[in-house]
């Protein structure tokens, strides 16, 4: 599975990143080479009969081996994207090195004990205030049927005490895979929006009980109703939601199929968009299985399919979608969002916006996260009618920063330690599938062979 060449790149490529670190940091003596044994790796991955949860232990076994050698932990934001953004890999067993070598790179800020923690979910929120006018089970006659009760939808919204119901347009962030909200945006966006005023008080989350790992339908039914349900409890007021990874298709999903929620947001900021699914869920299901919402991300999955027909490739609200060119997980630029309504949209990759700059690196799924014009981008969407949009003069400061001045090389590195903890959740996982579940009949599409 792993040919002797590669292996040999791998090795070549650990002395050249150590060489990296060596003159970017001036130390006076290079630190100690921490390497995990490579050939052990290979080995147990590339059994034939590697199980997700095998793999899921050798996940933590590789963290704590190398945790054990203490690491040095890089401090230079070009330093540490730099070393994040390594090709994507075409094998489980690329996939695990590489998962190795960005802990090697002293890049992963949770311990091994952390990251078998990771896959609890947050207790349900208590939300007894009801909406002016019902939107439970139907806001609107068109809306699809939800399968989930009112009570489970309602209890999965976030909403900080401080929340004040109007007197500022909410802001709800929508979650992607395979980790807790919390983990997912602590160290980017929730610090963001916490330092300014105009936002502070006014967003929301949505903790999804299964991580988003269970039927990815479902997941968009708790989107759908925390749209009308956030603007029921705030006047009636529009909203805005922000969305990463799986949560942007969940969020397509659920403006196509309840189309009360159309009506009442005035932005859809899509981070690391998987409008065209993932390809790394293509590469992860074939090859052992993997979870129902995470399965029905394959680029060719009958969910993204039925998602994207009838124009569902189109924007229903003005919808500022960025993304990295280098991001596995997005599809490049097949996963372009298409404005046939004309209601405003913006497809922004930040390598064509900012080339060979610094905010133009190759930034991972997680990075984007991160990327200064993803920040930028949002207050923009968030401040003006119609998508974010940056003029040349904007761009030009941007594009020489690798992340906003608030977030740290901590910050930095947490983020993009999240895909550390969305893998092992992933493989974790205990209802493996290998074909996706139906369609629900309000969705349901006859895939052209
Ligand atoms: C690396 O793993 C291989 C295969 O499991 C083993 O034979 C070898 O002794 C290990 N090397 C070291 C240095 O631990
Ligand atoms: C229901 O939705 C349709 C289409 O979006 C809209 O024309 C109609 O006004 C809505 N009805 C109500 C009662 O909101
Ligand atoms: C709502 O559904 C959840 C499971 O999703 C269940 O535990 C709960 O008892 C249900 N509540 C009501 C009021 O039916
Ligand atoms: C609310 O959002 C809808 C859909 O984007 C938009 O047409 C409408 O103008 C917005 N209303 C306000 C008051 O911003
Ligand atoms: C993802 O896979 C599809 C189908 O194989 C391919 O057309 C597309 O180029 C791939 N995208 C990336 C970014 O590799
Ligand atoms: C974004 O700005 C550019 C000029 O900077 C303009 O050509 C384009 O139409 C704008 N896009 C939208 C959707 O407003
Ligand atoms: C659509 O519904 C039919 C009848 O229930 C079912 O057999 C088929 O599998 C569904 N299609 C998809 C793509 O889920």
């Amino acid at each position: 599975m792993f040919s002797p060449s590669s292996s040999n790149l791998l090795t070549i490529s650990i002395t050249l990143t150590a060489l990296q670190l060596f003159s970017a940091d001036a130390h006076p003596a290079p630190a100690p080479a921490v390497e995990i044994n490579t050939s052990a790796v290979e080995a147990a991955v590339s059994t034939t009969t590697t199980t997700p949860a095998e793999l899921a232990t050798e996940l933590l076994y590789i963290v704590s081996s190398i945790e054990a050698q203490s690491p040095t932990i890089p401090t230079a934001l070009a330093t540490i994207i730099t070393e994040a953004g390594q090709p994507a890999a075409t094998s489980i067993t690329e996939a695990t090195l590489e998962l190795g070598e960005f802990v090697e790179d002293g890049l992963l800020t949770y311990t091994a004990e952390e990251i078998e923690g990771s896959g609890t979910s947050p207790p349900a929120s208590v939300n007894p205030q009801n909406p002016s006018k019902p939107i439970y089970p139907k806001k609107n006659d068109s809306d699809a049927p939800y399968s989930l009760n009112e009570s489970a939808l309602r209890s999965a919204i976030d909403i900080p005490t401080t929340f004040t119901r109007g007197n500022k347009r909410p802001i709800i962030i929508v979650p992607g895979t395979a980790a807790t909200t919390n983990d997912m945006f602590a160290n980017n966006l929730f610090k963001l929006l916490a330092a300014d005023p105009k936002y502070a008080d006014d967003f929301v989350w949505i903790n999804n009980p299964t991580l988003s790992r269970e039927d990815a339908q479902v997941n968009s039914e708790y989107v759908a109703y925390a749209i009308n349900y956030i603007s029921g409890i705030s006047g009636n007021s529009n909203v805005s939601v922000i969305a990463w990874s799986q949560g942007t298709s969940n969020t397509q999903w659920s403006l196509k199929y309840w189309p009360s929620t159309r009506e009442v947001v005035s932005d859809f900021v899509a981070l690391s968009q998987e409008f065209h699914g993932s390809n790394v869920s293509t590469l992860i299901c074939d090859a052992l299985g993997c979870p129902p919402g995470f399965f029905q991300h394959k680029y060719d999955s009958n969910y993204i399919a039925a998602l994207r027909s009838d124009d569902g490739d189109s924007a229903y609200v003005p919808t500022t979608s960025i993304w990295s060119g280098t991001d596995p997980g997005t599809s490049g630029a097949t996963g372009t969002m298409l404005d046939v309504r004309g209601v405003g949209v913006t497809n922004n990759v930040v390598q064509t916006l900012c080339p060979d700059e610094p905010a133009g690196s190759a930034y991972t799924h997680e990075g984007i996260l991160f990327n200064p014009l993803t920040w930028a981008l949002i207050k923009s969407a968030l401040n003006h009618a119609g998508p974010g949009n940056l003029t040349t003069a904007q761009l030009k400061p941007l594009c020489a920063k690798y992340a906003p001045a608030l977030l740290d090389a901590t910050d930095v590195r947490t983020t993009l330690s999240v895909s550390v903890v969305q893998d092992y959740n992933i493989f974790a996982y205990p209802d493996q599938v290998t074909k996706e579940p139906k369609l629900k009949s309000y969705a349901n599409y006859t895939v052209p062979a």
